[in-house]
C-alpha cells in the first residue's frame, strides 16, 4: 500500500454504492480508456499499484480483464485462490481483509454470500470490489451499459427486457434501472423471481411479466443469463424444465424493436437460455460486452484507487 489510509475507502459492493453521476463518469472514462489503448499510447495511471483478486468461484472474463487491465495501467494483479491461501483453511475473513489491505491498493472478491463480501469490506483499509456474489454482479453492468452507450447513446428512458432467472445479474439490472433511469421488464417463471426487497426498491422502474413473448414487445435491449448459476449446478435438470418457455430465440427477438440489441454476460449455454442463432446475430453485442469488462474495470480502478 502506498499511503496509510485514514478515511474510509469507497467500495463497489453493489451499483448503489456509486451515484448516478459517478457511474456515468466511469462509463465515459471507460470509453476514453478504450480509445487510448487502441491508439497505442501508454497510460500508466496505476503504476506500482497492486490489485488483490480473491476468487472463490471460477472465472475467465473477470480474472483476465482485471489482470490485463492492471498491466495496461502499469500496475499488477495478484490471483488468490482459496485452494492455496489461508482463507481456504479457515483464516477469518476479517483477518484476511486486515492483512491484505495493508499490502495492496484495491481488492476484488468473487464469492457466494454478499454478507461475507460486506464483512471483508468493513475490515479493509482499501477499496473492495464485488466481482460477483450470489446477490449481485455490478461489474458486468458497467460493461453492459458502456456497450449500450457505444452503440445507441444514453440508455435513459429505454426499455430493457431481462429473460430468465431472477439471479445476481437480474438484481444488478434492477439496480442499474434505478441508477441509469431505464425501464426493466423481467420475464421469469414463478418461483424464480428476483429478491422482493430489491425489486420493491425499484418499483417505479421494474415490472414482472410472466409471458416472455408479450414482455419482449418493442423492447430496446434483450438480456439473459444461464438458468443455473455457479453453486446451483445440482438444480440444472429441474431448471431446464422450469425455464423451457424462457429461451431467447429468433421468435422472441422478432417481438423486440427492430434496432434491439442482445446481451449476455457469458458464459452462455447455447440451446438453453439462448439459441446459437441469436448469439451469432448482428444485433448481438456479447463479444464487445466481454471486452468492455476490461475497459470499464480500468475506469473503476482509477476512480477507486486514484479518486
Ligand atoms: N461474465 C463473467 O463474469 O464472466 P466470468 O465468470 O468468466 O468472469
Ligand atoms: N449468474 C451467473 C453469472 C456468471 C457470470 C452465475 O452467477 O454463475
Amino acid at each position: 500500500m502506498t499511503s496509510a489510509t485514514t478515511q474510509q475507502p469507497r467500495h463497489l459492493l453493489s451499483l448503489l454504492d456509486l451515484t448516478p453521476a459517478e457511474l456515468h463518469s466511469i462509463i465515459d472514462r471507460a470509453i476514453e480508456l478504450k480509445a487510448l489503448l487502441r491508439s497505442g499510447e501508454l497510460h500508466e495511471s496505476l503504476k506500482n499499484r497492486t490489485l488483490g483478486m480473491i476468487f472463490e468461484k471460477s472465472s475467465t472474463r473477470t480474472r483476465v480483464s482485471f489482470e490485463a487491465g492492471m498491466t495496461q495501467l502499469g500496475g499488477k494483479a495478484i490471483f488468490l485462490s482459496p485452494r492455496d491461501t489461508q482463507l481456504g483453511r479457515g483464516e477469518p475473513i476479517e483477518d484476511t481483509a486486515r492483512v491484505l489491505s495493508r499490502m495492496v491498493d484495491c481488492i476484488m472478491v468473487r464469492t457466494y454470500e454478499q454478507s461475507d463480501l460486506a464483512l471483508f469490506a468493513a475490515h479493509s483499509r482499501v477499496p473492495v470490489i464485488n466481482a460477483l456474489t450470489d446477490l449481485f454482479h455490478p461489474l458486468q453492468l458497467l460493461a453492459d451499459i458502456q456497450t449500450w452507450f457505444e452503440h445507441r447513446g444514453d440508455i435513459k428512458g429505454k426499455t430493457v427486457l431481462w429473460v430468465g432467472d431472477g439471479n445476481n445479474m437480474c438484481h444488478s439490472y434492477i439496480n442499474a434501472a434505478r441508477q441509469f433511469d431505464f425501464r426493466l421488464r423481467i420475464a421469469c417463471p414463478e418461483g424464480f423471481d428476483p429478491d422482493p426487497a430489491i425489486l420493491a426498491s425499484a418499483k417505479n422502474h421494474c415490472e414482472i411479466i410472466r409471458d416472455s413473448l408479450a414482455a419482449a414487445e418493442g423492447v430496446d435491449l434483450v438480456v439473459t443469463d444461464v438458468w443455473a448459476s455457479m453453486g446451483q449446478e445440482d438444480e440444472q435438470a429441474k431448471r431446464e424444465v422450469a425455464f423451457a418457455n424462457y429461451q431467447v430465440n429468433d421468435i422472441l427477438m422478432e417481438q423486440a424493436d427492430n434496432d434491439a440489441l442482445f446481451m449476455h454476460c457469458l458464459p452462455a449455454h447455447r440451446g438453453e437460455e439462448v439459441t446459437a442463432s441469436v448469439i451469432d446475430r448482428e444485433d448481438s453485442v456479447v463479444w464487445e460486452e466481454a471486452e468492455n469488462r476490461m475497459h470499464s474495470q480500468k475506469a473503476l480502478l482509477e476512480f477507486l484507487i486514484n479518486g
